[in-house]
């Protein structure tokens, strides 16, 4: 009986699950039947790597009910590129166009014809039988430009190819319609016609066209030249960090590609530089960054060091960074670089009137005319925030983390941001809300006051305590026994920082020689570290001979490990340093430089954690 219940309510549930359906399909299916376009004007831009496409359309209802949304179609392959959509009413022509009211845009997945994707657009007020209203669609895609050929010579100018449709894409019958395709140079190889269209300084036309039925692709394509520098950010990590003593510090960490036509057969820096109008034309070699107008401390290095052919304009309403990278970039060729700024808390933290304190700042990348495949944006609040909330006017994947640094007790909330096929369209400002309390400002300093009160007080006990206790007593000798590993301890922290200051100055002789190119200079400091290193090897055998025996296996094991990884780390150092210096005897590029020190530098670097750690880990 109760089983039988059971599964009647299961099948009354699927059942008016599969009514719900219907009625939803339905019910969306029936909505595009009574609109029609009654004009539709088309430009797609095509000059930049991104494809931006505006389109005004006259939307009128011929059906007796009222409409409360517009469908926009795009095509399915297209969706997969589209990174913005904005759409605005257009009130008005000309000099009269009142200011267009932004529409919410929705995806509409229950329309989904396999290759046509849906979107919705509410109006502000549901359209009557007969009405009209006149929309704006501005919409931008990323890697639509397809590089063809797909190769290019350091001397050819590059080709891109466009597809798309000569018709406007629309769930409903278009009466009127025009298209219009912006190209960047007067260099067309092709385009696909379809009667009436043209060609004509530097634009072809498509139309106007009469009564398309509703959903009607005709493939175009056009082939044309675009030397626009393709610069791609695969990868953008952001981090904004706060400090409530007076500043704001952004870190950007890129991982830049130049995504045109790839470069094919060597390079020669001479032609390049000695003839640049015909060399490299899609290359690029500069980058334009608009900080913040008060930025300051500004740097920007990568993996071998600083670089300093960058140069910094500013006035008072923006701050201009050029960046020039170590060598230029062609197709497929990339790039790793971290930019740091800092700015002043009180430009872009604000309180608001219920006592707590936003940040209002730009969520892209600062550079101009880049795509950034994936960015992360980290605000890190001050320790002690709390209710930390993100306002965009755009989605992107939220999520709240903890990130500890120097003397922070309980940790500093993160607010991750996280978008994919980011456009200069989404450089606006977005927000993060929390409440701080001034007290736990004083936290970190406080710590500092009771650490060493704390450290007094204990003195002061020692002291006191020492003489009481009998020399023979079992705790006596471990409390000898202690102390001997606890100064055996302290003497190898002394000695690891004594080598960690030889290899600091041993990578200072790599960015030198990276700069000046004096390769004997690097010798001569290579020679140095390592009488340095032998030495101090010594020095450490000598205070691990002197560890009583019975002092506690897991310090023994412990102080053994950081020995044998710190060794590991100053010999990957000196492998880097004998490649770097042979690369630059050879007087290799700085491309392939890189590409030979790149793997030392990575295990190095995973060496220099984890000898960090190990070090850490003594001091418990
Ligand atoms: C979608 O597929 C149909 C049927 O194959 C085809 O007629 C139509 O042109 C396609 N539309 C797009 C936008 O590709
Ligand atoms: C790199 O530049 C920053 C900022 O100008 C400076 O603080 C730092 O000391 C420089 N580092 C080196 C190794 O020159
Ligand atoms: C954030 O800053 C922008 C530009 O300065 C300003 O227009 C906007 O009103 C600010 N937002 C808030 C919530 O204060």
């Amino acid at each position: 009986m109760a089983s039988s219940s059971i599964r009647g309510s299961l099948l009354f549930a699927s059942f008016a699950f599969f009514l719900f359906v219907l009625s939803s399909t339905s019910a969306a299916a029936a909505a595009p039947a009574n609109l029609v376009l009654s004009k539709v004007d088309r430009k797609i831009d095509l000059v930049s790597q991104v494809v931006r496409t505006t389109a005004q359309i006259k939307v009128e209802n011929k059906g007796p009910e009222p409409a409360a949304e517009v469908l926009l179609a795009v095509s399915a392959e297209q969706a997969k590129s589209l990174a913005y959509v904005r759409v605005t009413t257009a009130e008005g022509k000309g000099k009269n166009k009142a200011p267009g009211v932004v529409l919410s845009v929705k995806p509409q997945e229950a329309e989904d014809l396999g290759n046509v994707t849906f979107f919705s657009v509410e109006l502000p007020k549901p359209l009557g039988k007969g009405e009209t209203v006149a929309l704006d669609i501005y919409s931008a895609y990323t890697h639509r430009l397809k590089p063809f050929p797909l190769e290019i010579g350091q001397s050819d100018v590059q080709l891109v190819l466009y597809h798309d449709s000569a018709y406007y894409l629309s769930p409903y019958p278009v009466k009127v319609q025009t298209t219009s395709l912006r190209v960047p140079s007067f260099r067309v190889e092709s385009f696909t016609k379809v009667e009436p269209s043209k060609i004509a300084e530097g634009e072809i036309k498509y139309g106007p066209y009469e009564n398309v039925p509703a959903l009607t692709h005709t493939p175009i394509t056009a082939h044309f030249e675009n030397n626009e520098p393709f610069a791609v950010v695969k990868n953008l990590e952001r981090e904004i960090e706060i400090s409530h003593w007076g500043n704001i510090y952004v870190t950007e960490k890129y991982h830049l590609t130049h995504a045109g036509a790839r470069h094919k057969g060597g390079f020669s820096r001479f032609d390049y530089q000695s003839k640049p109008s015909a060399s490299g034309a899609a290359s690029f070699r500069h980058l334009l960054a608009r900080l913040p107008p008060r930025a300051h401390s500004v740097y920007y290095r990568d993996e071998i060091g600083n670089i300093s052919t960058s140069h910094l304009r500013s006035d008072l309403r923006k701050t201009e960074l050029e960046l020039e990278p170590r060598y230029p970039l062609f197709g497929g060729w990339q790039v790793t670089f971290t930019v740091g700024y800092g700015v002043p808390l009180e430009d872009f933290v604000f309180k608001t009137e219920d006592g707590r304190r936003f940040l209002n700042i730009s969520f892209g990348s600062p550079f101009v005319n880049v795509v950034v495949e994936n960015l992360v944006v980290q605000v890190v609040l001050p320790e002690g925030s709390s209710e930390a909330s993100a306002v965009l006017p755009f989605h992107a994947e939220e999520a709240l983390k903890t990130k500890f640094t120097y003397l922070d007790t309980v940790g500093r909330p993160v607010v991750e941001l996280t978008r994919k096929n980011v456009i200069p369209e989404h450089n606006v400002n977005f927000q993060v809300y929390y409440r701080f309390n001034t007290i736990a400002m004083l936290a970190e300093p406080l710590l500092l006051v009771v650490g060493f009160f704390a450290f007094f007080a204990a003195c002061i006990a020692y002291t006191h305590f020492d003489f009481s206790i009998s020399k023979t007593s079992s705790s006596y000798q471990a409390r000898q026994l202690r102390e001997e590993v606890l100064d055996a301890v302290q003497r190898i922290q002394k000695v690891m920082n004594e080598r960690a200051v030889v290899s600091e100055k041993l990578e200072a002789s790599l960015r030198d020689l990276a700069r000046t190119g004096n390769v004997a200079t690097s010798k001569a400091a290579r020679k140095e570290a390592d009488a340095r290193l032998k030495e101090t090897a010594k020095d450490l055998k000598a205070i691990l001979d002197s560890l009583p025996p019975s002092s506690r296996p897991t310090v023994l094991a412990k102080v053994d490990n950081l020995i044998q990884k710190e060794r590991e780390k100053q010999e990957k150092l000196q492998q880097k340093h004998t490649i770097t210096v042979e690369a630059y005897e050879k007087k290799l590029s700085s491309k392939d430089i890189d590409s030979r020190v790149g793997p030392y530098q990575q295990k190095l670097n995973a060496l220099k954690q984890e000898v960090a750690e190990l070090l850490n880990s003594l001091d418990d």
